[in-house]
C-alpha cells in the first residue's frame, strides 16, 4: 500500500463491514479500517490477500481512532458498520476525542432506529456531520452491490454520492433487471445504481425500516404457501422447491422466492433429511419488522400483514406452549387434496401470494407516505421502488411495476388504486380467496395471506361497521359521533338513559 492518505476511514470489520470495505476497494477507494476486535482486521487483510493475488494490498488497517484519523484525508469521511444503538454513539464520541472536526462526515450504515438518527444529527451538530445510509442485501449485497438508502445533510450527500453510487447494486436500464456479477476485483460499473438520496436525516432509515417490514411479510407469506403445500397437498420440500422455481419465472420472481427454493432443495449432510426438517421452527428477529408495525400503529396507517408477520415470529418462539396446545386443542382433520387437484391448488396459492404481496407493498408505501407527511419529507416513491429492484432482500421483478405506478401518478394515494394493480387483483382474487378459505377450513394458519385479504376487502368497502363502533363508544363513554346527514365537524351524543334516547348536538 502506498504512503498517501486513504479516501475513507471505516470502523467495524464484522461480516457487513468487511464486505463493504472490500466493495469500496474494488471500486478504487483507498480504505483504512479499524475494529476493536483485531482478529476481524486480520480476517479482512487475509481476504484481501486471497482475492487480489499478487496485486498490491487494497486496504490498510490501524490500531486506534487517532491513527485512523491520521491516515485518512481531511475533511474525513468515516463510515461505520457497528451494531445499532449505543455502539454508534460510542464510536462517534471516541472519534471526537481523537480529534474529529466539525466538517468531518460520519456515515452510519447500521440498522439504526430512524428516530435515533434524527437525535444523533442534532446531538453532534457543530461537532461532526452525522449522515446515514441504510444498507440492504446481506453479506453478498455488501460485498458486490447493496441497495442503499442515504439521508441527511445535503453537503455530506454531495461528498458521498459518488462513493455510494459506485458500491451500490446496479440495474440494467433496458430490462429493469439486476446486473449481477459476483466477482472480486471486477465490480459492476455499468447500469443504474440502487442508491438515491432519500431526504432529511431519519428518512433513509425509515424507508429501510419499511423495507424490512415488507421483507418480514413477504417471507412469512412464502412460508404460509409452503405450509399449505406441505400439509394439505402433502408435498415434499423438494417438490415445493420445484414449484417455487417455476413461480420464479413469472410475476413472483424475486430473491426471496429463489432462496426459499434453495433452502427447500437442500439436504442436511448429517441426517440426510431435507434441511428444512432439521431446522427448529422458532423464528428470530432483530427488531426492524417490529418497529415498522409499531410505527404503523403510531401513524395510524394499517399495515396488518406486516404486523401479522411479526406476530407469527413471536408465536413461533412459544414452541413449548404450542407443543402442549397441539396435544390438547382440536382442529379440523386436514383434507388432503387429491393428486388431480394439486395443480389447481398450487395455482391458487400462487395467486394468493401475488395478490397479498401487492397488498403488503400497498401497506408499506402507504405507511411511508403518511410518515413522510407527518415528518415533512418529500419522498420519491418511484425512486424508492427503483432502488429496491436490485441488491436488497426484497428485490423482485414486481418492483418495476410499482415504480411505473408512481411514475404514472406521483400523488398516487394507495398502490391498490393504480389501474395495473387494481386489474391484477381483480383477475387473481378468486384464487386468493379460495386459497385462504381452504387453508382456514383445513386449520392451516395463514395470518399474513388472510390479513392482506381482509385489508383489501376493508379498503374497498365504502360502509364499514365503524358506525356501530361509534355508537358503542358513545354508549359507554359519551365519545360522540358525526352523522351521515350533517357536516362531519358537528358532533352528537345520545342521552342513552333518557326516554326516547334523544340525540343532542355537542
Ligand atoms: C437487509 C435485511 C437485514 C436484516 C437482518 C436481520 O435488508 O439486508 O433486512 O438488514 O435486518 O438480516 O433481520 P431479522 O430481523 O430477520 O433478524
Amino acid at each position: 500500500m502506498s504512503d498517501s492518505l486513504c479516501d475513507i476511514g471505516f470502523i467495524g470489520a464484522g461480516v457487513m463491514g468487511k464486505n463493504l470495505i472490500l466493495n469500496l476497494a474494488d471500486n478504487g477507494y483507498r480504505v483504512c479500517a479499524f475494529d476493536l476486535d483485531h482478529s476481524r482486521l486480520n480476517a479482512l487483510l487475509e481476504q484481501d490477500g486471497g482475492e487480489r493475488g499478487d496485486a498490491p494490498a487494497r486496504v490498510e488497517v490501524c490500531n486506534s481512532y487517532t491513527e485512523l484519523l491520521s491516515k485518512v484525508k481531511a475533511p474525513h469521511l468515516i463510515i461505520l458498520s457497528v451494531p445499532a444503538g449505543a455502539p454508534v454513539d460510542d464510536v462517534c464520541n471516541k472519534l471526537l476525542d481523537a480529534g474529529l472536526k466539525a466538517d468531518d462526515i460520519v456515515v452510519d450504515t447500521g440498522n439504526s432506529l430512524w428516530t435515533h438518527s434524527v437525535e444523533r444529527a442534532k446531538r453532534y451538530e457543530g461537532k461532526l456531520i452525522f449522515f446515514t445510509t441504510a444498507v440492504s442485501g446481506g453479506e453478498v449485497g455488501a460485498r458486490f452491490g447493496p441497495s442503499l438508502m442515504p439521508s441527511g445533510d445535503p453537503y455530506a450527500w454531495s461528498r458521498i454520492e459518488p462513493v455510494l453510487h459506485a458500491i451500490a447494486a446496479k440495474v440494467d436500464p433496458g430490462s429493469g433487471q439486476p446486473i449481477e456479477r459476483f466477482e472480486p476485483g471486477n465490480p459492476v460499473t455499468e447500469g443504474e445504481p440502487c442508491a438515491s438520496y432519500i431526504g432529511p436525516i431519519g428518512s433513509g432509515h425509515y424507508v429501510k425500516m419499511v423495507h424490512n417490514g415488507i421483507e418480514y411479510a413477504d417471507m412469512q407469506m412464502i412460508c404460509e404457501a409452503y405450509h399449505v403445500m406441505r400439509s394439505s397437498l402433502a408435498m415434499s420440500p423438494a417438490d415445493i422447491a420445484a414449484v417455487f422455481r417455476e413461480w420464479n419465472k413469472g410475476p413472483l420472481n424475486s430473491y426471496l422466492i429463489n432462496i426459499s427454493a434453495e433452502v427447500l432443495a437442500t439436504t442436511d449432510a448429517e441426517t440426510e433429511q431435507p434441511l428444512v426438517d432439521v431446522i427448529l421452527d422458532r423464528a428470530g428477529q432483530k427488531g426492524t419488522g417490529l418497529w415498522t408495525a409499531v410505527s404503523s400503529l403510531e401513524v395510524g396507517c394499517p399495515a396488518p400483514s406486516i404486523a401479522e408477520a411479526v406476530y407469527a415470529r413471536a408465536l413461533s418462539t412459544r414452541k413449548v406452549l404450542r407443543t402442549r396446545a397441539a396435544q390438547k386443542l382440536q382442529g379440523p382433520v386436514v383434507e388432503p387434496v387429491e393428486a388431480a387437484g394439486r395443480a389447481e391448488a398450487i395455482a391458487q396459492l400462487h395467486d394468493a401470494l401475488y395478490c397479498a404481496k401487492i397488498c403488503v407493498y400497498a401497506q408499506g408505501f402507504d405507511l411511508m407516505k403518511l410518515a413522510a407527511r407527518e415528518q415533512g419529507w418529500q419522498l420519491n416513491f418511484a425512486e424508492i421502488a427503483r432502488i429496491w429492484r436490485a441488491g436488497c432482500i426484497i428485490r423482485a421483478v414486481f418492483l418495476q411495476s410499482i415504480s411505473d405506478a408512481y411514475e404514472r401518478d406521483t400523488r398516487l394515494s394507495n398502490l391498490l388504486l393504480d389501474d395495473f394493480f387494481a386489474r391484477q387483483i381483480a383477475e387473481h382474487q378468486g384464487n386468493w380467496r379460495r386459497a385462504v378459505a381452504d387453508a382456514t377450513i383445513n386449520g392451516i394458519p395463514v395470518p399474513a395471506l388472510s390479513s392482506a385479504l381482509s385489508y383489501y376487502d376493508a379498503f374497498r368497502t365504502e360502509s364499514l361497521p365503524a358506525n356501530l363502533l361509534q355508537g358503542q363508544r358513545d354508549f359507554f363513554g359519551a365519545h360522540t359521533f358525526a352523522r351521515v346527514d350533517r357536516p362531519e365537524q358537528q358532533k352528537y351524543h345520545v342521552q342513552w338513559s333518557e326516554p326516547g334516547r334523544p340525540v343532542v348536538e355537542i
